[in-house]
């Protein structure tokens, strides 16, 4: 199956060389090509130029894109899509004046969610989880990370894990998945750390790894929940297994994690709405890509990762949508490439190789995802006729997307 898209006026993130991610200064600078087309073929990218070279249509199902701009589908890498019912319920409490700590304090939060997701069958989460992910397909997401961390037990976090393999196995979006067994301590381990770590990576770990269900490993690294030498056990069991870490770090408090993730050459660093100088100079000549939540700072009114400030000290930074019941209950990446503009200052150049490219680094996809390059997934977005593509964060409450292309195949 072959597609031809004419009439591109704005195509955008062409990208000819193995790029992988870009850094600082790099990030304001995003490849266009007016006046393009571009042909799938099967699955992948097999061509694009501009218009006066454009091929016949042949066999080729032809789109007319005038006026439109065409971008790669968005790499969102930091998601906690499979989960059982919501938490609508804090979210009032904290309209009526209870921060996020005293809701989990109280048994609420991570907690929660995991009582409810233990009480529903693996039939039922993967029905509730497969609407979040077609949700997303459609709002122009075309590669993703799920973690599991609302089991908390052996048979819970398995159950999230096989979920997000179905999903894999019934959907054309790449998925990569996460075990975040370290994602709270079960109110029965509140007192023993260490037999709930123990659990982790002598039951968990060989369970989920003879089934082949994980791609990465997560911790929460933060005050309350794992500290950083825990962290670091969680990323060295992790290792055994071949699984790379991805750590939620820096939410609430800055303890030194980055530093830690950085020397276990983790993949991403997660959140850093609070970052210190020393946690910029852990990042700078690492492999490490710094992942920012903006939509989560937005609902839970805490504060934005200092974008500014990280590109400036010439470091890559990726956007994604931490999409889960507690601290965002939304899968939206426009909103979070508009929110990453308005409230941290980024360009939309910078906030659109956040979600394309570094989105793509930050699970791992960056060989086959991330940009418009020859042999790359055909994924993606065509928009409604636009002025410019400022128009997509500028307009941050409307769907400026017509078409979604996943896999070379119309959503
Ligand atoms: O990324 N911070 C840790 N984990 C999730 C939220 C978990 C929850 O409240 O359910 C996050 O924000
Ligand atoms: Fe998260």
């Amino acid at each position: 199956m072959a597609i031809l898209i004419k009439n591109i006026k704005e195509l955008l993130q062409v990208r000819e060389n193995g790029i992988t991610k870009v850094s600082g200064s790099e990030m304001a600078h995003l490849p266009v090509l007016k006046d393009a087309w571009l042909l799938t073929k099967d699955n992948v990218i097999a061509g694009y130029g501009t218009m006066d070279t454009c091929p016949e249509d042949a066999d080729n199902e032809v789109i007319d894109a005038t006026d439109k701009t065409v971008l790669p589908a968005w790499c969102d890498s930091h998601t906690h899509i499979v989960y059982a019912g919501n938490r609508e319920q804090e979210f009032v409490d904290r309209i009526n004046g209870l921060s996020y700590e005293e809701i989990a304090n109280r048994g609420g939060g991570i907690l929660n969610s995991a009582k409810r997701l233990n009480e529903t069958t693996e039939d039922d989460l993967y029905e509730q989880s497969k609407a979040r992910l077609e949700e997303v397909m459609q709002l122009g997401t075309g590669a993703v990370e799920i973690k599991s961390g609302y089991g908390l037990t052996v048979e819970g976090e398995l159950k999230m894990l096989r979920v997000i393999k179905r999903l894999k196995q019934e959907y054309p979006i790449a998925i990569k998945a996460t075990f975040l067994g370290a994602h709270a301590f079960p109110t029965q381990y509140k007192e023993n750390h260490t037999g709930y770590i123990d659990l982790i990576v002598n039951e968990m770990l060989p369970a989920i790894a003879k089934e082949n269900l994980a791609d990465y490993i997560d911790a929460f690294c933060e005050t309350g929940y794992f500290s950083v030498e825990e962290t670091e056990r969680i990323m060295e069991a992790g290792k055994q297994y071949g699984l790379k870490a991805k750590i939620h770090v820096n939410q609430f408090t800055a303890i030194d994690g980055i530093a830690a993730c950085v020397k276990h050459n983790a993949l991403s660093v997660d959140h850093l709405e609070i970052v210190t100088d020393e946690d910029i100079e852990a990042l700078k000549n690492s492999d490490t890509m710094p992942v920012a939540l903006p939509t989560c700072s937005f609902f839970i009114s805490i504060p934005y990762t200092p974008a500014r400030k990280m590109l400036n000290a010439g470091l890559p930074l990726a956007l994604a949508t931490d999409f889960n019941p507690g601290t965002t209950p939304s899968g939206n990446m426009n909103l979070v490439v508009a929110t990453a503009c308005i409230k941290m200052k980024m360009t939309p150049e910078e906030a659109i190789n956040a979600g394309t490219i570094n989105g793509a680094y930050a699970m791992g996809l960056t060989e086959t995802h991330g940009s418009i390059t020859i042999g790359k997934q055909a994924n993606l977005i065509i928009t409604q006729p636009l002025t410019s593509y400022y128009q997509l964060p500028y307009a941050f409450g409307s769907n400026l997307i017509e078409n979604v292309i996943i896999s070379g195949r119309k959503i």
